[in-house]
């Protein structure tokens, strides 16, 4: 990130803090969160998508120091659940600039996005818009709604985080005609206020024609809404799933450039049916937060398998990141505390957890030197680790640290074991 870089000493600073004065005060691991590179990337995002909606997406990273910065920067924010809105609400986001989303939302959770005023409910079922519809008839109130559209795109990313093929547990089946219904019965029962439709077709994807094949038969549908209804819905919500660089392989497109892109394809589309040009939104998570954090460790034991690679242990793993292990995600590691001349040694970073895919980074050079008492610094954990970890041997979550102007101050405390035993109360 942009605030990073090696001090005359040859330890790393980050926003302006030595990691080892980080790592002294606040353990190890910890996760750092930069805050200028943060306020940055909502920038970036807000000025590229100028006169759009941007919603961060909250399921990537959620803390109320977090949604604070995305409430003053001007940007909205995507919810998927009752515990999201919750930390939302409590840190003050407005909630009309607050959407929900997700495919199961109970009753409870429903009731109090609608009692809270939340801007966007994403309907995702027919059960839903019913539910919705009986909590809004009883407060005599009109929720504003968009439709989760399965749009059929196969998304050129891992299985597990492609929502837009058609077998697959998300939204309204375009080709189907479940999406047609919904629009159907929304306006047939006049309860809900129809703004648009919404597909979110993945993550971490660099090649933006599936969004452009999405936007396309969005359009396409919108079209046949206007002419079997002569209305035109005001909004159009293309998602989030914009790639960020893990590891040097990856090359992600600037919030510009995709901005243009998308925008180019929403006006030819709109031009060529005869629609006016909806109100654009998108929902980047990983994009805004994803390299806005690292995640710092300590080494503890190393291992050499003769010939093939060395094992580095670090204090942490796959409780504080999951996603090698889930999706065969690739990170990169760099040694933090110090500079080395030593040679380079193929190695694979590990965690402290009992079992062989407990993997934090599968292949990475680092000094042949490396031991005990050395730092580690895993880049671009900012999305999708603090929000996935779990205690998985009884590991403690790591805290959140956020660093700023050579100030650090804890977002997220670290979990105590007082903290798992006051829940394990047979
Ligand atoms: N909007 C909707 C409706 C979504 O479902 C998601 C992500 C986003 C926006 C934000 O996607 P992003 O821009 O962050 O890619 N745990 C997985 C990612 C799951 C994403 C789920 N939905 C991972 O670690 O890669």
């Amino acid at each position: 990130s942009s605030t990073v870089f090696r001090t005359d000493e040859g330890s790393l600073s980050f926003g302006g803090v030595d990691v080892r004065k980080l790592a002294a005060e606040h353990g190890t691991p910890a996760y750092l969160f930069d805050e200028d590179d943060f306020r940055s990337r909502c920038r970036a995002f807000k000025t590229a998508f100028e006169g759009a909606e941007v919603y961060y997406a909250g399921k990537a990273f959620c803390a109320k120091a977090v949604i604070r910065i995305v409430a003053e920067e001007g940007l909205s924010l995507d919810t998927c659940s009752g515990g999201e809105l919750a930390v939302a609400l409590a840190a003050g986001m407005p909630p009309e600039r607050i959407a929900l989303h997700g495919n199961n939302k109970s009753v409870a959770e429903l009731t109090r996005a609608v009692e809270a005023g939340v801007g966007r409910i994403v309907v995702d079922s027919f059960t839903e818009i019913e539910r919705l519809t009986a909590i809004a008839r009883q407060r005599g109130v009109r929720p504003k709604v968009m439709i989760r559209v399965t749009v059929g795109v196969e998304a050129h990313t891992h299985e597990y985080i492609s929502t837009a093929h058609e077998d697959q547990k998300f939204g309204f089946s375009l080709s189907g005609g479940a999406a047609r219904q919904a629009v159907d019965q929304i306006l047939a029962d006049d309860v809900l206020e129809l703004r648009g439709l919404h597909s979110h077709i993945g993550s971490q994807i660099f090649d933006t024609s599936g969004f452009e094949v999405s936007a396309r038969r969005l359009l396409g549908f919108q079209s046949e809404i206007f002419e079997g209804y002569g209305r035109q819905l005001p909004e159009l919500d293309l998602g989030g799933g914009y790639g960020i660089a893990y590891t040097s392989q990856d090359d992600p497109l600037p919030p510009a450039d995709l901005a243009r892109n998308l925008r180019k394809i929403v006006e030819h589309e709109c031009a060529g049916y005869g629609l006016a040009v909806p109100h654009l939104s998108v929902e980047p998570g990983r994009a805004l937060i994803g390299s806005a954090m690292c995640t710092l460790y300590e080494v503890g034991t190393t291992k050499d398998v003769d010939g093939i690679r060395t094992y580095v242990s670090v204090d942490g793993g796959m409780s504080d990141n999951i996603r090698p292990a889930l999706y065969d995600a690739a990170y990169s590691a760099t040694l933090a505390s110090r500079s080395s001349q030593s040679p380079a040694m193929l190695a694979r970073v590990v965690g402290k957890h009992c079992e062989s895919g407990d993997i934090v980074v599968k292949d990475e050079f680092l000094p042949s030197d490396i031991g005990p008492g050395d730092l580690l610094a895993v880049p671009g954990t900012g999305a999708y680790c603090r929000s996935m970890a779990s205690n998985y041997n009884h590991a403690v979550r790591p805290p959140v640290v956020a660093v700023r102007d050579g100030a650090s101050r804890v977002i997220v405390r670290r979990e105590t074991e007082e903290d798992l035993l006051r829940l394990d109360v047979g």
